[in-house]
């Protein structure tokens, strides 16, 4: 089996027992990612079986909204509900404390709000996810309004890290998000405080929010593969 297909088993078996845990008549938050858009598909095919009815869903993303209308899952708004009774995301690396970094694909300022809000937020990673401390493997994402990139990156540099601006893939020039704005990734050699330079960053003015996910965390489901099959624990 290549490493792709592992993955994507792991992948698969985190996003099935999350979905399994939605119940009938519940708000429910929907992240980003390739490993909660299984989860979004596993919701809504238990949706389409009759396992549970009556959900509506809070997407974090415009790849979320897409993901629910294909798996025909109604939405709703922040407008319209005044409770998540669950969220569902990825992360791109936990720490021991479930403490995260997410944001690679850009959705963490929408993400932190829904995830956030949520009675229940679960967390869909893969093993390789795991890390002892931020910082260790991914660059922190900053999503800035575009007029402050400049003094941003300034700031940045200044707290220690090494800012470069997301570019795009098969786009030219810088990755705009679902809010109009831009990345910045951050390279910090070690995140010894969390808690605190997820304040220190989002005090810098014209940011919008970082991908520090600190104290939110409820349950993080971890996708491994135990003697050739994939396996999921709780963390
Ligand atoms: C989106 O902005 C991120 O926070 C994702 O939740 C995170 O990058 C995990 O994505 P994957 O499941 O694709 O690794």
């Amino acid at each position: 089996m290549s490493d792709t297909d592992t993955i994507t088993l792991m992948k698969q078996a985190v996003g099935r027992v999350a979905a399994a845990r939605v119940k009938s008549d519940s708000v429910v938050g929907l992240g980003t990612g390739s490993t909660t858009a299984y989860a979004i598909q596993y919701i809504g095919e238990r949706l389409q079986k009759g396992e549970i009815k009556n959900i509506v869903g809070i997407p974090t993303s415009f790849q979320a909204e897409v993901l629910a209308k294909q798996y025909n899952i109604p939405l709703t708004s922040l407008d319209a509900v005044d409770h998540i009774d669950i969220a569902i995301d990825g992360a791109d690396e936990v720490d021991p404390d479930k403490h995260m970094i997410k944001g690679g694909g850009a959705a963490h300022t929408r993400e932190k709000v829904v995830d956030s809000l949520a009675n229940e937020f679960i967390v869909v990673v893969d093993a390789g996810k795991l890390v002892d401390r931020l910082g260790s493997t991914f660059l922190l994402p900053v999503e800035v309004i575009p007029m402050a990139v400049s003094p941003t990156m300034r700031k940045l540099t200044a707290l220690g890290g090494k800012p470069e601006l997301r570019m795009g893939v098969k786009k030219a020039g810088p990755v705009v998000t679902d809010e109009g704005n831009l990345i910045i990734d951050v390279k910090f050699d070690q995140i010894e405080n969390p808690a605190e330079l997820e304040k220190e960053i989002n005090n810098i003015p014209g940011v919008l929010d970082n991908g520090l996910f600190v104290g939110v965390a409820d349950l993080v489901l971890v996708g491994e593969i135990i003697d050739g099959k994939p396996s999921v624990r709780e963390f």
